[in-house]
């Protein structure tokens, strides 16, 4: 039997940037694509729309914005018309929310929400007029893929009442739960435009010492999870002459996509997604998207999958190692904001260090250099100047480059001493006054 020819199908949802614009109404709620999903020429005629005074009164709920978004609906003059919903934060929504402070006006809407629970709040939770994201072109079967981001994608894209995308051909063909058919999208444009590549900034002397510490404790055919910023990219590159490990992550990075092209990883020992790199989105340069495209070793499904600590800990061994802003004496971390301002967000931190705890054999890792700003301000603190990501009851494992202390099944006082072995010598002497003051020790 012939194939269906999906052109038509195509053919007849693929408008103008302008013409899809036009789609979304105003006072609607909209949520985009984070990270590499973030559909540029959308966003353009989007911005364009508003400019001409044809469009107002937008609820845009994202997690990771980036460079489009920020030069187009996430300026500051956008603010009476866009209200950015963010579930993260990023540079853009820093300014913004500085700029903001400065003349007096809110203009940033923070939503704290677990990453592994952003599919059911915009689906369940938000009434999505429109969801808007750049796919990879379309295959014989009528199939458009996600490619680098699934996170809430999938989800949301399905629960909107409207699904416009943005077809790259630079976007990767990437397998697992990560196909959109052309009959659930309403409207297509086309954009041939180079993706974003990120540059990972190059540890400090401190980060380095902190990934040699955590790397001793990662064995062979480890099932392996990095987070977000330097610190766990770095560990990866003590980790190359490592066998039989495995990948379940929410962010697929630089630093693991070296550990698979050099043998390192290869999936063998896992039990869920076995002989497959798993994760929800990915953010690297043009060699990790060379690997993703078409390639059935890498797998990526929802947010709500990937980071479920029942998923997680179905294999065993998983190392979880993520990094954090601030440690309190309890070992409590507060990795979201710094000095009471909402400087990230949760992401899916407490998914993992729970989906480790549950894996046998599995261990945590959270991990900060002991000083901010050149040294004045310790990292470990008698009190979190923010909301608890990661809370006491769930650390395992906290490291500085002073080293690692394992605090499960410590005492308060036995938690406190340890916090402080792995301060800055020059706060330590503060910090035991501190925790004697708060009947700690
Ligand atoms: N007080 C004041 N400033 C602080 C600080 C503190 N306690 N802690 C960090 N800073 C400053 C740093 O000095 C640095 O400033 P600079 O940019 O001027 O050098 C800046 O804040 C960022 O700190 P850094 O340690 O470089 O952060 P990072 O980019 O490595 O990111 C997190 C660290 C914690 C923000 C990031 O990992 C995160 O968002 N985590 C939460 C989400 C998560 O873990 N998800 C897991 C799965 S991906």
């Amino acid at each position: 039997m012939p194939l269906k020819d999906h052109r038509a199908e195509y053919e007849a949802r693929c408008v103008s940037p302008e013409e899809a614009a036009s789609l979304i109404p105003t006072g609607a709620n909209v949520s985009m694509g984070m990270a590499l999903g973030e559909p540029p020429e959308l966003l353009r005629a989007i911005n364009a729309r508003i400019e001409a005074g044809q469009l107002t009164d937008i609820r845009l709920w994202y997690f990771h914005s980036m460079q489009t978004a920020a030069e187009t609906i996430l300026r500051y003059e956008m603010m009476d018309h866009v209200h950015p919903h963010c579930m993260f934060m990023g540079g853009t929504e820093r300014t913004l929310q500085k700029r903001g402070e400065q003349d007096g006006k809110r203009v940033l809407n923070f939503v704290p929400v677990a990453f592994s629970d952003a599919p059911r709040l915009l689906s369940e939770n938000v009434e999505l007029d429109t969801f808007i994201t750049t796919v990879a072109p379309m295959d014989k079967h009528g199939f458009l893929s996600l490619g680098t981001n699934n996170d809430y994608a999938s989800v949301a894209a399905r629960s909107a009442k409207k699904l416009i995308v943005e077809v790259n051909p630079n976007m990767p063909r990437v397998f697992g739960e990560s196909q959109i058919h052309i009959s659930e999208i309403d409207a297509l444009i086309e954009n041939d435009e180079p993706l974003f590549e990120m540059t990972v900034r190059e540890a400090k002397p401190a980060e380095r010492q902190i990934g040699e510490i955590i790397s001793q404790y990662v064995p062979d055919g480890a099932c392996l999870q990095m987070g977000i910023g330097a610190l766990p990219n770095e560990v990866c590159g003590h980790l190359k002459d490592r066998k039989n490990l495995g990948i379940h992550t929410e962010l697929l990075s630089p630093g693991l996509v070296d550990l698979i092209e050099c043998g390192a990883v290869n999936n063998t020992l896992k039990s869920t997604f076995r002989k497959k790199t798993v994760f929800t989105f990915a953010m690297g340069n043009q060699r990790m998207y060379r690997l993703l495209d078409d390639n059935p070793a890498m797998a990526s499904h929802p947010v709500n999958i990937v980071n479920d600590p029942r998923h997680i800990a179905k294999n065993d061994n998983v190392v979880s190692i993520n990094a954090t802003l601030e440690v309190d004496l309890t070992g409590a971390c507060n990795s979201e904001n710094i000095s009471h301002r909402q400087y990230s967000g949760s992401g899916g931190q407490l998914d993992f260090v729970r989906g480790a705890r549950a894996s046998k054999n599995g261990r945590s890792f959270i991990a900060c250099t002991s000083t901010a700003k050149g040294g004045t301000i310790s990292r470990v603190v008698p009190e979190l100047s923010g909301p608890v990501t990661t809370p006491r009851n769930d650390v395992d494992t906290i490291v500085t480059e002073f080293g690692a202390v394992r605090l499960i099944g410590l005492t308060g006082i036995e938690r406190a001493k340890a916090m402080i072995s792995i301060a800055h010598p020059d706060h330590r002497k503060d910090l035991e006054k501190a925790a004697r003051k708060l009947c700690l020790i």
